[in-house]
């Protein structure tokens, strides 16, 4: 079964999904990267360059592509669950987990890397922008099989050894 790992910006999706596939012997696969290296652009220039609705589609395009995959651990790009039924999809192949990290967290991590980030960057009040975005995006997240407060990778191989 795969295992999506879905969630905010800065929420460890990239860090705690490669630590999990290591410890799990599973293949790791970044959603971003994908698109990344299929557009071979960085995701702040196709973002400026081709807009935000091109790179949804992309999002889109390959999550489809996922249905082929098995027993991998995914990373998906933040805005990922709350576009077209990608949410139900990612469910229909395999266990979601919302990586739920308290909102002060997120602001001191993202406030420093602000700069490579196409949502914040020209953001005036980082802070107001993830409140905002955090709020419209809870009830897509919160669709998910599993939720996790406050992410580890021994919470999480816990769950996915419960589940
Ligand atoms: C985005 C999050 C990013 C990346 C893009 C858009 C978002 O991924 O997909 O910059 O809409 O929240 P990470 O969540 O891995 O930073």
């Amino acid at each position: 079964m795969n295992i999506f790992l879905i969630g905010f910006m800065g929420s460890g999706k990239s860090t705690l999904g490669k630590e999990l596939a290591q410890q799990l012997r599973r293949s790791f696969i970044e959603t971003d990267d994908w698109i990344e290296r299929s557009e071979e652009k960085k995701i702040s220039e196709i973002f400026s360059e081709k807009g935000e609705t091109h790179f949804r589609e992309k999002e889109s395009l390959f999550l489809h592509q996922l249905q082929l995959v098995d027993e991998c651990i995914i990373a998906t790009g933040g805005g990922m669950p709350c576009y077209k039924n990608n949410m139900e999809l990612m469910n229909q192949l395999g266990m979601t987990i919302w990586l739920d990290v308290e909102e002060n967290m997120l602001v001191e991590r993202l406030k420093k890397e602000k700069n490579v980030r196409p949502l914040l960057a020209n953001v005036e009040n980082v802070e107001q922008k993830i409140h905002e975005l955090l709020k419209m995006r809870s009830p897509s997240y919160s669709k998910a099989k599993h939720i996790i407060k406050n992410p580890t990778a021994n919470n999480l191989l816990e769950l996915i050894a419960s589940g």
